[in-house]
């Protein structure tokens, strides 16, 4: 139920973190895979080691090929390259996992940089949505699919100086639930919610506080991007064949902590 052979993946800011987890774990189901990310020699060394890798299975089944592509995720003009890359390479965009998030700089919502509040939405919800459009119109909307978007814990409640990033994650969190309405039943839309997982985009929040952020979590531990990984390939397998329009909050049972 988790072999994904013969799907087309794009993986959006695959390069590292939780984006390179799952384009090594969509491989290791037999998925093809177009990572994409904005700096060149970080999509270039992902692919290399990927390939590495996965050039010869222990498990005697067939891993994917894996490409990578540089661009924005707040760029129509890039995501629709994606697309046509993934297509030319792979022969088609069978899963969609749109990761790549922006979250800089910090500031308080009433005193934030417009620019950023629009920059930020560019990459969370309206590069995510075009993506999809994108491989709807080219590919889903014929053949079926399964899209992901990666959201966070945070919209459950107002991390501070977090609005713009956690706003734009909730709108990306309601965009799940419309897309997963209109593309049914060919094509199941679902998103994962991190907790904190221990990544270059979480660093400030957990380096110099882990061991209490572990004690303070009822797993005992911060995440890793393979527990991200895992939730995110489960939903785009065939296991969740009947799972759409639904959030996996996935955070170490943060969110049933005792508060005191
Ligand atoms: N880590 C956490 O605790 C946590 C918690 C909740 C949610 N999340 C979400 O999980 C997702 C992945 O985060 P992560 O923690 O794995 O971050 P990460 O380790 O910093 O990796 C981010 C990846 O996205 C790429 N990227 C960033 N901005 C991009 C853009 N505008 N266009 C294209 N690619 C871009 C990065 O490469 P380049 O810099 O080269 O573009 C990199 O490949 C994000 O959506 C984040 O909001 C993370």
């Amino acid at each position: 139920m988790r072999r994904l052979d013969g799907h087309a993946a794009i993986v959006t800011g695959g390069s590292r973190g939780i984006g390179l987890a799952v384009a090594d774990g969509l491989l290791t189901a037999g998925a093809d895979v177009l990572l994409t990310a904005r700096d060149a020699a970080g999509v270039a060394d992902a692919v290399q080691r990927l390939r590495a890798k996965h050039a010869e299975p222990t498990d005697g089944r067939r891993h994917g090929r894996v490409e990578g592509r540089t661009g924005s995720a707040g760029s129509p003009a890039d995501t629709a390259d994606w697309v046509g890359a993934c297509l030319e390479l792979f022969g088609g965009v069978d899963l969609v996992v749109n990761n790549a998030g922006a979250n800089q700089p910090l500031a308080p919502a009433v005193d934030g940089d417009p620019a950023v509040w629009l920059e930020t939405f560019a990459v969370n919800v309206h590069g995510p949505l075009a993506l999809v459009r994108g491989a709807w119109q080219a590919w889903m909307r014929e053949h079926g699919g399964a899209v992901v978007n990666i959201v966070t814990e945070g919209v459950h409640g107002a991390g501070p100086r977090l609005a713009a990033y956690e706003t734009s994650k909730a709108a990306l969190l309601q965009l799940t639930r419309h897309l997963a309405a209109e593309l049914a039943p060919g094509v199941r839309v679902n998103s994962v919610s991190p907790g904190l997982v221990r990544t270059e985009l979480a660093r400030h929040y957990w380096e110099s506080t882990e061991p209490r952020l572990a004690a303070a979590t009822p797993l005992r531990r911060l995440g890793e991007p393979e527990d991200i990984a895992e939730a995110v390939l489960w939903l785009l397998s065939p296991a969740a064949a009947w799972v759409t329009g639904t959030d996996l909050l996935v955070d170490g049972g943060r969110r049933v902590a005792p508060r005191h």
